[in-house]
């Protein structure tokens, strides 16, 4: 394989969706594949031929495959001697009619963006399977529909997947398929992908697809090493889920946490109940936008007429709560703390700064050059609530009472009038160990260590519900707040208000 990528370098295997499957993972998935007792095996992305290489030598399996790339069919033919000729050379997606006991693949994970013949497979998708593919889709998705749809009965299908498709929009036909014949038997996250796939961006795993067998429930596997998976049979599932409860719109990706933080559905409704998250400002020009006081007053600019206060980087603020004394603090010290905001008509110093912002090319940025005029930023309220974009474990949640709005650091909280009443409960809920365990259940997983939260994640994610939020008596979540305001954290009191919305550890033991 080493030689393989020395011979053709990084950019022709990247430009393919090159990635190899480790012997191990070969194995697991072509033996439980070939347990449908079935005699043939297809590989639609074959590559190197890892799938070909797992079938045990005794085993007398009519295996075939399809390989977009010639070269890298010859250069196997070459390295080992042997012909491929059950190996045709054409391009998956756009070879229809094929019907296959079974399967076993690696697909090729690719943006569809960047896939070439994207316009006339996905006409082909819309008039044979009746699905959209969503823009957003990739080709590793692709190719799990049309497997799917050419599966014959009885027969099994093991696909090695990037499992961003589980918790995202372009997902929900995949997911659809999935489940709609109810031959999904499980679905394994690797949760040491880094050792297996040290390349990998997002989470991966394996979907078992068994056409022999109605399942009344899906089975949810994390595999933590590969000697866990050469003993698969022993393991047991982190959950087991009947199929009518898996919604295809829905996040699936929680399904792989323990249950200790699971929600109690009677006492949740989710957060777009009260409100909604959105991205906070993008200026286009930080350089040009956001100020230092120091530089609004050399610029003859005033801080309140032609400027609004605005944080401009998540570390400005390091308390939960946010007040504008905190706000004042960071003025004071001279922090970046300002976007000029010339959003009526310009003061005289403010049509100065403008005219030196466009002599320096900032109107004619991407974003700035889409507005008009260029200089008017987003006109926005201050958000009671900020979330961090980015969090490394464990994400920011900010109580926000000062004016200050936020650039895309932090996404903002619009409340309705329940999302009004309520803002210092959810607060207290999301900064809570308990609303952490649940919240991270819905969010998406973008890498081992660095999770970004799209505002959707978070306005989709369970929350109490406000029959809840009004057992909690004022007086108990004003001294909370008190608390949390001089210590930073929510004391062990506070935490326990919300206990109530996990799912109890005798419950869950009588569950099936
Ligand atoms: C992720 S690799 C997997 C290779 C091999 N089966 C394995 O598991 O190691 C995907 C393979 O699919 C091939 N491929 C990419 N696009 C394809 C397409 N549209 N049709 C068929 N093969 C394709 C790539 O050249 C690559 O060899």
């Amino acid at each position: 394989m080493r030689d393989y990528v020395r011979r053709v370098g990084e950019n022709h295997r990247k430009s393919r969706g090159q990635y190899f499957t480790p012997p191990d993972v070969a194995g697991f998935m072509t033996s439980w594949v070939l347990r449908s007792g079935g005699t043939s095996l297809f590989d639609p992305a074959f590559g190197l031929g890892a799938f070909h290489d797992a079938v045990p030598h005794d085993a007398r399996v009519d295996f075939s495959a399809c390989e977009i790339d010639p070269g890298i069919v010859e250069f196997r033919e070459r390295t080992t001697g042997r012909r491929a000729g059950f190996v045709t050379v054409d391009d998956y997606l756009r070879s229809w009619g094929g019907r296959h006991s079974n399967i076993v693949c690696n697909p090729p994970y690719m943006r569809f963006q960047k896939f070439v013949n994207r316009a006339m497979v996905r006409r082909e998708f819309r008039r044979r399977l009746g699905v959209n593919l969503s823009g957003y889709t990739n080709t590793a998705s692709a190719f799990l529909l049309k497997s799917l749809s050419e599966l014959r009965a009885p027969g099994r299908m093991a696909y090695l997947m990037p499992l961003e498709f589980l918790n995202t929009g372009y997902g929900t036909p995949v997911k659809a398929a999935l489940t709609d014949s109810g031959h999904l038997f499980a679905i394994l996250r690797f949760d040491c992908e880094k050792d297996i796939f040290p390349d990998a961006a997002t989470s991966v795993g394996v979907i078992l697809f068994d056409n022999a067998v109605r399942h009344a429930s899906v089975k949810f596997y994390a595999v933590r090493s590969l000697t866990q998976l050469a003993r698969f049979d022993e393991m047991a599932p982190v959950s087991d889920v009947p199929v009518a409860a898996l919604d295809a719109r829905a996040k699936w990706l929680p399904w792989f946490q323990p249950r200790a933080c699971e929600a109690d559905p009677a006492r949740m409704t989710v957060l777009s109940t009260f409100g909604r998250f959105s991205r906070g400002i993008a200026t286009g020009a930080n350089e040009f936008f956001v100020l230092r006081p120091s530089t609004a007053r050399a610029r003859g600019l005033d801080a309140y007429a032609d400027c609004v206060p605005c944080i401009t980087r998540s570390v400005q603020i390091r308390k939960p709560i946010f007040d504008a004394a905190d706000y004042h603090a960071l003025s004071d010290a001279d922090h970046p703390v300002l976007l000029f905001s010339a959003n009526g008509a310009p003061s005289r110093d403010a049509a100065v700064y403008i005219r030196s912002g466009e002599r320096r090319g900032f109107h004619e940025r991407f974003l700035t050059k889409t507005r008009t005029p260029w200089y008017r930023t987003e006109r926005r309220e201050p958000s009671p609530l900020l979330f961090g974009v980015f969090s490394r474990g464990r994400y920011k949640v900010v109580f926000n009472t000062s004016r200050a709005l936020t650039l895309t650091c932090f996404h903002g909280f619009q409340p309705n009038p329940l999302g009004r009443r309520y803002a210092a409960h959810l607060f207290l809920y999301l900064a809570s160990q308990t609303g952490r365990d649940i919240m991270s259940r819905s969010m998406r997983r973008y890498g081992a260590l660095l999770d970004k939260v799209e505002p959707n994640d978070v306005n989709g994610s369970p929350v109490p519900s406000p029959d809840f939020f009004a057992t909690i008596r004022e007086e108990r979540v004003a001294e909370a707040m008190t608390v949390v305001n001089g210590t930073g954290r929510l004391p062990s009191w506070a935490e326990a208000l919300f206990a109530p919305v996990k799912i109890p550890d005798k419950k869950k033991e009588e569950e099936p």
